[in-house]
C-alpha cells in the first residue's frame, strides 16, 4: 500500500511530529509506503512530492513547522484542480490520503471524499476552533508563547505605568486570547465570538490604574467593538475566502490613551504563536492523531478525522467536524470575567 500526507493552511507547532507518527508506524507497522505532497493542496495538484522514509522523520519529533511545507490553495478554486488530483494520485499509486489541516484544508479532504478520493482527516490549529475535538494540537504551544509574552509585558508595562494591549491571533474564536489571558492574569480579555464596549474597556483599564497597577488588555485579532467591525490588515482576500486581520490592537491602545490619558502601548504577537517547537502536550497530541489516522486508513475508514474526546482518539466524520466552528461559549467568558479591571 501507499498512502500520502499533506499539510495544508497555516503552519502549527507539531505537524511535523504527525508526519513523523505517520511514517513511522505506516512502515514499521505495516509495510505502507508514505509520500509526502508539499505545500498544501498544491502538492498533489502539481505533482510536487517528497519521499518520506525513517530517516526522513528522524529528528523531527521537536521541530516547528513543516517539513513538507504548506499553503492555502484550494482545488476547488482551480481549473481542473480535482482532476489533477485525481491523475497525480493515480500517478503515484496513492491508495489514501492523510491530510493534515484546519477547517479550509479538511473541508477540501471532506469534498474530495464526496468525489470518490479516499481521505483521512487530522486536525491542527493553534486556534483550536475545529468542531468535534477538545483540543487541536498547535494551541497548547500557542497559549505557552502568549503567556510568556505576557509575564514579559507585565515587568515593563509596571515599571512605565503603562497599560499594555496585546494582540493575539484568533480570528473567529477567542481561545488563545481566553486562556492565555487567564493564565497570565490579564485585566480585560477580548474575544471575536463578543462585540465589546470601548467604554467599560477604558472604565476596567482606570481601575487599574487607580489601583497602582499597570493594566494588560489581551485582545483577539479578530475582536470588534460594538457596532463596529473588524479590523483589516487589508482587503485581500485567499483562496478561501479569508481577509487578514490585524490593527485591533494598536486601534484599542490609542483610544485608551486617548480616554484616560495614561500611556498606552499595542504589541502584536503575530506569528510568534505559531512558530518554534511545540509544547509536550502538542507533542504527544500530534503523535497519537498521526497513529490513529494510520489505523482509519489500515481499517478502510475514510472521509473521517481522528479527534480527541476526553483522553480518547475517536474518529467522527469530516462532514461533521467542518459543519461548525467551535467557538467560546458565553460562560467560558463570564468564569474570567471576575478578573476584568
Ligand atoms: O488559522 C490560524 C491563524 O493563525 C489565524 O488565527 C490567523 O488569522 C491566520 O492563521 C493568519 O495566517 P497567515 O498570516 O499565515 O495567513
Amino acid at each position: 500500500m501507499r498512502i500520502g500526507v499533506l499539510t495544508g493552511g497555516g503552519d502549527c507547532p507539531g505537524l511535523n511530529a504527525v508526519i513523523r507518527a505517520v511514517v513511522r508506524k505506516g512502515i514499521e507497522a505495516h509495510g505502507w509506503e508514505v509520500i509526502g505532497f508539499r505545500n498544501g493542496w498544491r502538492g498533489p495538484i502539481e505533482g510536487l512530492t517528497k519521499q518520506l522514509g525513517l530517516d526522513e522523520v528522524e529528528e523531527i519529533l521537536t521541530r516547528g513547522g513543516t517539513i513538507l511545507g504548506s499553503s492555502r490553495t484550494n482545488p476547488y478554486k482551480e481549473e481542473g484542480g480535482v482532476e489533477k488530483i485525481r491523475a497525480v494520485l493515480a500517478q503515484h499509486k496513492i491508495d489514501a490520503l492523510v491530510a493534515i489541516g484546519g477547517e479550509d484544508t479538511l473541508g477540501v479532504a471532506k469534498r474530495l471524499t464526496d468525489d470518490g478520493i479516499p481521505v483521512v482527516g487530522v486536525p491542527k490549529t493553534i486556534d483550536n476552533d475545529l468542531g468535534s475535538t477538545d483540543y487541536t494540537f498547535g494551541f497548547d504551544t500557542a497559549v505557552h508563547i502568549a503567556t510568556e509574552a505576557l509575564d514579559r509585558l507585565r515587568t515593563t508595562a509596571e515599571s512605565h505605568h503603562r497599560a499594555l494591549v496585546v494582540e493575539v491571533m484568533g480570528r473567529h474564536a477567542g481561545w488563545i486570547a481566553l486562556h492565555s489571558g487567564i493564565a497570565g492574569g490579564a485585566n480585560v480579555i477580548l474575544v471575536p465570538e463578543r462585540e465589546f464596549n470601548v467604554e467599560k474597556v477604558v472604565e476596567w483599564t482606570q481601575r487599574r490604574f487607580e489601583r497602582q497597577y499597570a493594566p494588560i488588555i489581551v485582545v483577539a485579532e479578530g475582536a470588534m467593538p460594538e457596532g463596529g467591525a473588524e479590523s483589516l490588515h487589508n482587503g485581500e482576500k485567499d483562496a478561501f475566502g479569508h481577509v487578514r486581520l490585524g490593527g485591533i490592537g494598536q486601534w484599542l491602545a490609542e483610544e485608551i490613551a486617548e480616554r484616560t490619558g495614561k500611556e498606552s502601548r499595542a504589541v502584536v504577537l503575530g506569528h510568534v504563536q505559531r512558530g518554534g517547537t511545540p509544547t509536550a502536550y502538542d507533542r504527544v497530541l500530534a503523535t497519537r492523531f498521526g497513529l490513529h489516522a494510520v489505523d482509519a486508513i489500515h481499517d478502510g475508514d475514510f472521509g473521517v478525522m481522528v479527534a480527541l474526546k476526553g483522553t480518547d482518539i475517536v474518529r467522527v466524520k469530516l462532514s461533521e467536524a467542518t459543519a461548525e466552528l467551535k467557538t467560546v461559549p458565553a460562560e467560558r467568558l463570564q468564569e474570567a470575567e471576575v478578573f476584568f479591571g
